[in-house]
């Protein structure tokens, strides 16, 4: 009667299962203390919460061939330099609201959410707005009353009034100008930024 081989044992097998599980999940758990650190605000490409007090534009990168968002001097939300704990605050309330509207039911957020309206992950940076003076205003008015604001995306698609209070059009505007700042490998692609004071 021949021998089984060492290969069809079933004790082998059973090992080697053991063995690349356990591997894995070592795996998983490294990369994924990784990509925390990588997501957190504060970290190389997801600006603190303090960035909304600067000027944030896009700027080709010729050796990644994407756009990538530069952040410049001090350009305060509304005119109100804030410390890195009320930025935090202001984000966080703007991002809440995102969420308790269901801002995704029609909109795309850092790759999440629906494609019927425009993609808000670079919102604040939007050629819609027409001119960075006039921007901060414009997006108050337009979360407050979206109808009367609607400025067409070359559709004839309108956003509904959504009830929401200034104090949270505020927050929202800070969650946007801030998820604006985060390096997002050139997604969405082909947008299309406002015009550079100075350009
Ligand atoms: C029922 C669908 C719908 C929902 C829900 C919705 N929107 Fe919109 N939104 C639209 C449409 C459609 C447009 C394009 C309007 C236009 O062109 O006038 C738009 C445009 C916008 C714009 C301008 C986009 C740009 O690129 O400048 C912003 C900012 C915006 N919405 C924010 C929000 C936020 C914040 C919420 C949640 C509080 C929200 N929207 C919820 C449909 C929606």
């Amino acid at each position: 009667m021949s021998k089984t081989p060492w290969w069809a044992d079933e004790n082998v097998w059973r090992k080697t299962a053991i063995w690349v599980t356990a591997l894995m999940l070592v795996a998983l758990i490294l990369l994924t203390f990784d990509s925390v650190a990588k997501i957190t605000a504060g970290s190389d490409r997801v600006p603190a919460y303090s960035v909304i007090n600067h000027r944030i534009y896009y700027k080709m990168d010729n050796d990644r061939n994407m756009q990538v968002p530069v952040i410049g001097g001090q350009a305060p939300l509304f005119g109100t330099v804030l410390s890195e704990e009320q930025a935090q605050a202001m984000v966080s309330k703007g991002k809440m609201t995102v969420q308790a509207k269901n801002c995704m039911n029609c909109h795309t957020l850092l790759g999440n959410g629906a494609y019927y309206a425009p993609d808000l992950t670079k919102a604040w940076l939007d050629q819609g707005w027409g001119a960075e003076a006039v921007r901060e205003q414009l997006m108050v008015n337009f979360l407050l009353d979206p109808e009367a604001n609607a400025r067409g995306y070359g559709t004839t698609r309108k956003m509904p009034d959504l009830d929401i209070t200034e104090e949270e059009a505020r927050a929202i505007i800070a969650f946007l100008k801030w998820m604006s700042a985060i390096d997002t490998n050139g997604f969405p692609r082909n947008f299309k930024p406002i015009a550079q004071e100075g350009e």
